[in-house]
């Protein structure tokens, strides 16, 4: 059924996008964020008496997800729903009875009646699908990660470059209000040169479901198991590392790290543990961890300035004073009176505090601070940005404009994550490749 709160997303981002171009600085900050130009309210005026005839392939929790959001969406119709385990085809067709039902994706392509496909399968099909996809002539929105090696990535990438067909990856963040904000906060110098990045994503949960007989146990958990899935990087990863890359607008040029499974001993292959250094060109760093055996840290995509920091998955920012014209015994002074020390450091005359301060929070958007500690649902957070960029590809299937940089971004995410996981199983340092290098990218 129509959620009105959530519709109410989708049209407050357009809004607040077409303010954008009107505030100081807003043109510079949409010319950082091109796929958002045409996600305008003026836009979606000119397109309200027609459909994007949606079909979907991958009917499973995420496709029921789109499933949901593509209801309530005006300009989209899903025509076509596709899945070959029953149980997720059967309740993906409860919610749309009126969409014709398959089982081979293949047939689904072969009809006339669909302008763009959504696929939602695991990450080992995405490059095939999206493939097979755009030969059928078909627009098409995929799940991230791009695809499960470099060199699929790399095929479909240029498979991109030869069609005149959209192509979208549900890199969501580059579609959620909050992110938007906060990058372009960044871009104008709120936190000052960006200086590092620490993204995390801790949950507490063993990443399992429940398999009805054992012989679905790869199918149903193939998130466990490395040869339909990334692991933590490409499933969680591939968020973070596209926002770090946005805020930086540079590509990391090598990477390090160590994965491990130390709690989730259970036959699975993929690490529950993994920590990495992602190095860009200029020094500054992505330190990147993920554990899911303890949640005390929560997500967050922390982008760190000598000014300030933004935490943009809370929607806060906080200041250093760096400039501060106190003597170091007056900081000193505050520091106890604010009970930060229990204990007088002995420090030199001009002693500056040098361990972590207590930060009054500002609010990227009003007086809101967005409880994103955990993450932990394996379907998706509400009003992430999900909603927005679906409604945005459903806008591409009607005007048939591609969306700037979305592929490029979700190419480089990808890539990042399968070298990590590479570093980490070779146990070295790796450099960006040559070979999958692309213009987008500034090392
Ligand atoms: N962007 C996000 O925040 C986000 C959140 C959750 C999941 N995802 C992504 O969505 C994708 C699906 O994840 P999920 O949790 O829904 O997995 P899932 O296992 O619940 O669903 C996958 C579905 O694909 C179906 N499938 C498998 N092979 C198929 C084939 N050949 N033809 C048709 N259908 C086939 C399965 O039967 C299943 O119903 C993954 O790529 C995942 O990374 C993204």
């Amino acid at each position: 059924m129509a959620n009105n709160k959530q519709k109410e997303v989708d049209q407050n981002l357009r809004q607040f996008i077409k303010d954008l171009g009107y505030i100081a600085g807003g043109g510079a900050i949409l010319s950082t964020m091109p796929w958002l130009q045409s996600f305008t309210p003026a836009m979606a005026q000119s397109i309200r008496h027609e459909k994007a005839r949606i079909g979907l392939i991958g009917t499973g929790s995420r496709g029921q997800y789109h499933i949901h959001n593509l209801l309530m969406m005006p300009h989209a119709q899903i025509v076509a729903l596709c899945d070959d385990y029953a149980p997720n085809l059967q309740a993906a067709s409860a919610l749309v009875p009126s969409a014709k039902t398959y089982t081979d994706y293949k047939k689904l392509l072969e009809s006339n009646e669909i302008d763009g496909i959504v696929i939602s399968t695991p990450l080992h099909l995405h490059a095939q699908q999206t493939l097979d996809s755009l030969d059928a002539g078909k627009h098409v929105f995929c799940e991230k990660a791009m695809a499960l090696t470099m060199e699929e990535c790399k095929t479909v990438y240029e498979a991109y470059q030869k069609t005149d067909k959209v192509l979208y990856y549900c890199m969501q963040r580059m579609f959620d209000e909050k992110y938007i904000k906060g990058i372009g906060m960044i871009h104008s110098g709120i936190i000052g040169e960006v200086v590092g990045a620490r993204c995390h994503w801790f949950r507490n949960h063993n990443w399992r479901r429940p398999v009805p007989s054992p012989e679905l146990e790869r199918r149903i958990n193939w998130r466990l198991y490395w040869d339909y899935s990334g692991g933590l990087m490409t499933e969680l990863a591939s968020h973070q590392l596209e926002v770090a890359n946005w805020a930086n607008q540079r590509t990391p040029s090598s990477v390090c790290g160590m994965g491990d499974i130390v709690f989730w001993k259970d036959g699975r292959e993929v690490y529950d543990s993994m920590s990495l250094v992602y190095r860009y060109g200029n020094g500054t760093k992505i330190t990147y961890e993920s554990l899911i055996s303890n949640k005390f840290n929560g997500m967050e995509d922390q982008i760190l300035g000598h000014k300030g920091t933004m935490n943009l998955a809370t929607g806060t920012y906080f200041l250093e004073d760096v400039n501060s014209n106190q003597s170091g015994i007056q900081q000193l002074i505050n520091q106890i009176g604010n009970r930060v020390f229990s204990a007088i450091p002995a420090a030199g005359a001009s002693w500056r505090p040098e361990t972590r301060d207590t930060y009054r929070p500002h609010f990227v958007m009003g007086n809101r601070n967005f409880s994103v500690t955990e993450g932990s649902s394996m379907i998706g957070a509400e009003a992430d940005g999900s909603d927005a960029i679906l409604s945005a590809f459903c806008q591409s299937c009607i005007t048939g404009e591609k969306a700037t940089e979305v592929v490029e971004e979700c190419y480089s995410a990808t890539l990042l994550c399968l070298l990590g996981n590479q570093a980490v199983a070779e146990q070295t340092t790796i450099a960006f490749p040559e070979e999958y290098k692309i213009s987008h990218m500034k090392f």
